[in-house]
């Protein structure tokens, strides 16, 4: 991961309304996205997905670092039919740090 994590914090700030990541995350109106860098799509327990991502899960997919940048930069048209309801994020570099600062924060 390329990206400048400490700058990813401040990109983050957008996600906030729906994910949490840290100590004691619990899902908002996302799931917790502690550990999400390289893990499989769909993959936080009592968290409802839309049929869209499950069905993604389910051909094996996994959030590389590949996949979040084409996902985050247009959710909607990355992943037809998600229920994520978040524009994305146009510059190249502020897909780079969130994921930089994703990827500071393991699963369990
Ligand atoms: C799903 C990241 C902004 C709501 C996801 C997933 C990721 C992600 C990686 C897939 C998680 C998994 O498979 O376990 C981000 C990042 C954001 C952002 C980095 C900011 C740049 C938002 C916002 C909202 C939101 C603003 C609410 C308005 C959701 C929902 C899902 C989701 C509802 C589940 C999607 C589905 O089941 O189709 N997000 N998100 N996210 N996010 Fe976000």
């Amino acid at each position: 991961v390329t990206g400048d994590a400490a700058k990813g914090e401040k990109v983050f700030r957008k996600c906030k309304a729906c994910h949490a990541v840290g100590e004691g995350a619990e899902n908002k109106v996302g799931p917790v996205l502690n550990g999400v860098v390289d893990r499989a799509f769909g993959a936080v327990e009592g968290f409802s997905y839309s049929d869209a991502l499950m069905e993604a899960a389910a051909e094996g997919k996994a959030w590389t670092p590949e996949e979040l940048d084409a996902f985050l930069q247009k959710p909607r048209s990355y992943l037809k039919g998600t229920k994520m309801s978040f524009a994305g994020l146009r510059k190249d570099e502020d897909r780079a740090n969130v994921i930089a600062y994703l990827a500071s924060f393991p699963g369990e």
